[in-house]
């Protein structure tokens, strides 16, 4: 075997990354950070995770059910599933060389930072990249949707439409009505 060999092997692996979010729920920009993730990666596995810590308003299954309803048909790139334990044992159990992070403001940075500190002394074979949030989505959380939709808020646009609807179906609120014209 020439030197080389070992890295036009690797050259010619499919590139995988893995996306893991509590998504509760998805929202616009995570759908962007996993298009944006598409052009570095051949496939990107979006990987659910419990997390128990954060009680989430939507199951396991209502989570993995919303991403998959936002690539109707399904993109062969594109696989969603749950995940548990170990992030980096996860990753490198899928050949996956990278662990997708979106970066909004500076306060993602010290708890990212951290994160992907601690992964990489727990698995020197995957990488954290870190994509920047597009600016026009840079101030939404799940929470933030969450807590304006649990009021009536409407939230359309800042998560794709099924994912409107089941908000809506979960706070039991009506769509929100049309202001008053002003006298
Ligand atoms: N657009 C919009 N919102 C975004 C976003 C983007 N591009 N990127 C992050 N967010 C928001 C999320 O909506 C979420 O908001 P919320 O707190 O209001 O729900 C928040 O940023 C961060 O959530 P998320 O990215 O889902 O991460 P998390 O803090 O819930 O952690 C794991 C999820 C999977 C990364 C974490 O639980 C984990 O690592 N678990 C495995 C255990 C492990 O390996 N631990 C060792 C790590 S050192």
């Amino acid at each position: 075997m020439t030197a080389y060999e070992p890295f036009i092997a690797e050259a010619t692996q499919d590139r995988v990354a893995v996306y893991p979010g509590t998504f509760d729920p998805i929202t616009m920009g995570h759908l962007d950070i996993i298009q944006r993730a598409l052009h570095l990666f051949d496939r990107v596995i979006v990987a659910v995770a419990k997390n128990p810590a954060k009680t989430p308003t939507f199951s396991l299954e209502e989570r993995l059910a919303m991403i998959r309803a936002c690539f109707p048909g399904g993109d062969p790139r594109v696989e969603v599933a749950s995940v548990e334990g170990l992030l980096v044992d996860y990753a490198y159990r899928r050949g996956a060389k990278a662990l997708i992070r979106g970066m909004r403001a500076i306060s993602d940075f010290e708890f990212e930072f951290q994160m992907a500190l601690m992964n990489r002394r727990l698995e020197r074979e995957v990488e954290t990249v870190f994509l920047m949030t597009a600016f026009r989505w840079i101030y939404i959380s799940s929470s933030i949707i969450k807590d304006a939709a649990r009021h009536g808020g409407d939230v359309s646009g800042l998560v794709p439409d099924h994912v409107c609807e089941r908000l809506r179906e979960k706070f039991m609120k009506a769509p929100a009505a049309e202001p008053e014209p002003r006298p």
